[in-house]
């Protein structure tokens, strides 16, 4: 299955899914990484590992629409099935959510519902809770919405600031976006009903494989 990875910074979650797609047993190969950000430096991870680049700066578009016309127009030219936000923080029109409804995934570092949007490291701390983490999940038109592929829970711990916490979640993600991505590719998550119904290989109902790092 072809993936298309959509950037805006760092790259680090864009690194794992590279690592997880040279795995023998990976049915996904990355045909394409874009970022919205000229000089992202997730750029320079891809094209270290081989991978065609696209850089679309949205400041370049005259509006939502014409910008992620280009992203579609470039994602369907390189034959890409599957779209996998990673950092990619540009809010997505309507039409293009639709277009590529349950074939485009995200990763967001608090469990969702919990904290949409920005600064969730603070607002989780702010918000005094014990246990946070990270979500995968399709992609919806509303931000940070969507049917949840896989969740890791993560203990917030005394002292924690906002960077230390966005650290620990940062593991977690790593490990969480590969085995999401993984599901998808194998046909092993399905949407009903607007929540995602596991499958083993065989068919079987399964739950999403459990971890809870950083204890
Ligand atoms: C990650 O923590 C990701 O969850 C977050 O941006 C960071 C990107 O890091 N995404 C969002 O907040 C989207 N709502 P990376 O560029 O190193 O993968």
């Amino acid at each position: 299955m072809k993936i298309g990875v959509l950037i805006s910074g760092r790259g680090s979650n864009l690194k794992a899914l590279i690592e997880a797609c040279a795995e023998p047993d990976f049915r996904g190969k990355i045909a394409l990484v874009i970022s919205n950000r000229p000089g992202a430096a997730g750029l320079a991870i891809a094209e270290a590992a081989g991978i065609p680049t696209l850089v679309i700066d949205h400041k370049e578009f005259a509006s939502r629409e014409t910008f992620d016309a280009e992203l579609d127009h470039a994602l369907t030219k390189a034959g890409v099935e599957i779209v996998c936000n990673a950092g990619f923080m540009r809010i997505l029109s309507d039409g293009f959510v639709e277009k590529w409804r349950d074939r485009q995934l995200n990763i967001h570092p608090s469990l969702l519902p919990a904290f949409k949007g920005l600064h969730v490291h603070q607002r989780a701390l702010d918000a005094g809770v014990k246990i946070t983490g990270c979500t995968v999940h399709f992609v919806r038109p509303e931000m940070d919405e969507g049917p949840i592929v896989a969740q890791a829970a993560v203990p917030v711990l005394p002292g924690d600031t906002a960077e230390t916490l966005a650290a620990r979640i940062l593991e977690a993600e790593h490990r969480l976006y590969p085995l999401a991505l993984r599901l998808v590719v194998n046909g092993e998550a399905r949407v009903v009903g607007e929540h995602v119904v596991l499958s083993d290989a065989d068919g079987a109902e399964a739950t999403a494989p459990l971890f809870v790092p950083g204890i």
